[in-house]
């Protein structure tokens, strides 16, 4: 379920009509809704609760004080990948117990701050970067938990750029490698390895891949308990992928139909790391078409957002849906067209020789299924201020982060006095 639809020829947002929220804020606008947000998280809580899970909400996928909140006010932990994560959720007054700790290259300084902050555990991606959390912590007086995260050698049939848990990702560790840090573990007395990870890659509509990991990591665990190696975490990292076109991914009941009793048998506490499932159709991009512009071999609809603003086209050639804020007045039929950006690059595309109703200068465009790394992916380049974000709650509107400004793009810099002739 999702809370964008039309009534009357009308692009709702819960109660809040698309286009009057773009003349309001003006564009481009990333758009939230709250409750497909909550919605989505409670699916996946709901499918789930016979393993009474934590789940970690990724916040890589969206990073907004405000939607950070709204999950964890409804159970959510957080899955942080940096200083600047970690920062936001202790921010939103994030429990330190419900944060977990994931990046191939966590620096000395990230992990002292989060050890400081007693986070959960960090999932650990080399035996250098234990041995460094080992020393870090003896220096702290400290015994931290971590996972290790194993690298199950799965395919996870998805884009190339978005695959993590195949031997040629730099992601985890392979079977042989972790075995040998368990029989090694005695020797690095300030950290204790209380569980495993995996996560194997992102946008996963099938369950198939999923199970193969499980399996084989479950195989691990047991591996390790004829050892006499108790463990007692097992986070199976995120992405579960969602529609953006034509995908039929499995709903959150048939991932816990097919997960939940192998997961059940290990007598572990599940972790995941969800982002793009919670988040990715909680939000549109909305944005403006300034021209029309017809050359011999094709028609370029013109909008005023660009790569900048939401990078997936560009970077994966990433299909979105794109919808007319209003159905009605609008040119007749339809024709097909490129919707581009105002970037000097050609890559900076939203749709390619895409079948749209006419539209013309001045219309609205919803980007949909946005909500998950777009703004969080956005970037300034072109000197572009970054998008205003806005939370619909009901009929209700907050504005969750203001467009920034030119000052702001600026604020950080310096002209040495030498080029001022001082
Ligand atoms: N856990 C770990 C360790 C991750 O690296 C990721 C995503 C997640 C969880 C959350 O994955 P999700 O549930 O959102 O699939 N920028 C790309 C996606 C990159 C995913 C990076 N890691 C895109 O726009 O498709």
């Amino acid at each position: 379920m999702h809370e964008f639809k039309y009534v009357n020829n009308q692009l709702y947002c819960e109660d809040a009509q698309v286009g009057e929220l773009a003349e309001e804020f003006g564009t481009p606008l990333y758009v939230y809704s709250y409750h497909t947000l909550v919605d989505h998280f409670m699916k996946l809580k709901n499918a789930l609760h016979r393993l009474d899970p934590l789940i970690c909400y990724s916040v890589k996928a969206n990073s907004n004080l405000a939607l950070l909140k709204a999950l964890v006010d409804k159970g959510a932990g957080l899955d942080v990948v940096s200083g600047g994560e970690l920062f936001r959720a202790q921010k939103i007054g994030c429990p330190a117990q419900r944060i977990v700790y994931a990046s191939v290259g966590k620096t000395d300084h990230e992990i002292e701050e989060a050890i400081n902050r007693r986070i959960l555990f960090f999932n650990v991606e080399s035996m250098a970067e234990l041995e460094n959390i080992n020393r870090i912590s003896a220096r702290l007086n400290r015994v931290t938990q971590v996972a290790i995260r194993i690298n199950p050698d799965v395919e996870p049939k998805t884009h190339k750029y978005i695959t993590t848990g195949k031997l040629t990702n730099k992601f985890g560790i392979d079977f042989n490698s972790a075995a040998r840090i368990f029989s090694l573990r005695n020797r690095l007395s300030n950290v204790k390895i209380t569980g495993l990870h995996i996560h194997i890659g992102s946008q996963i509509t099938e369950s198939a891949p999923y199970i193969a990991a499980i399996n084989k990591v479950t195989a691990f665990i047991a591996g390790l308990k004829k050892k006499g190696i108790e463990l007692e975490y097992l986070n199976i990292g995120g992405g579960l992928g969602i529609v953006y076109d034509r995908e039929k991914p499995q709903t959150a009941e048939q991932f816990a139909r097919k997960v939940v009793p192998l997961l059940e048998k290990t007598g572990l506490r599940i972790i995941l790391e969800p982002g793009r499932f919670i988040v990715g159709n909680s939000g549109i991009l909305v944005t403006k078409v300034l021209y029309i512009k017809s050359t011999p071999k094709k028609k370029f609809v013109i909008v005023d957002a660009g790569m900048n603003d939401l990078i997936r086209p560009a970077l994966y050639e990433a299909y979105h849906q794109i919808l007319p804020t209003r159905t009605k007045n609008q040119g007749s039929g339809s024709e097909k067209v490129d919707v581009v950006g105002p970037i000097c690059e050609s890559g900076d595309f939203f749709a390619k020789a895409r079948r749209l109703p006419k539209v013309k200068e001045g219309d609205y465009l919803a980007i949909m299924g946005s909500g998950a790394y777009g703004f969080s992916m956005s970037s300034n380049y072109n000197s572009r201020r970054r998008a205003e974000e806005v939370m619909v709650v009901k009929d209700k509107v907050f504005v969750i982060r203001k467009r920034e400004t030119h000052q702001d793009l600026i604020d950080n810099e310096t002209i040495p006095p030498f080029l001022l002739g001082l």
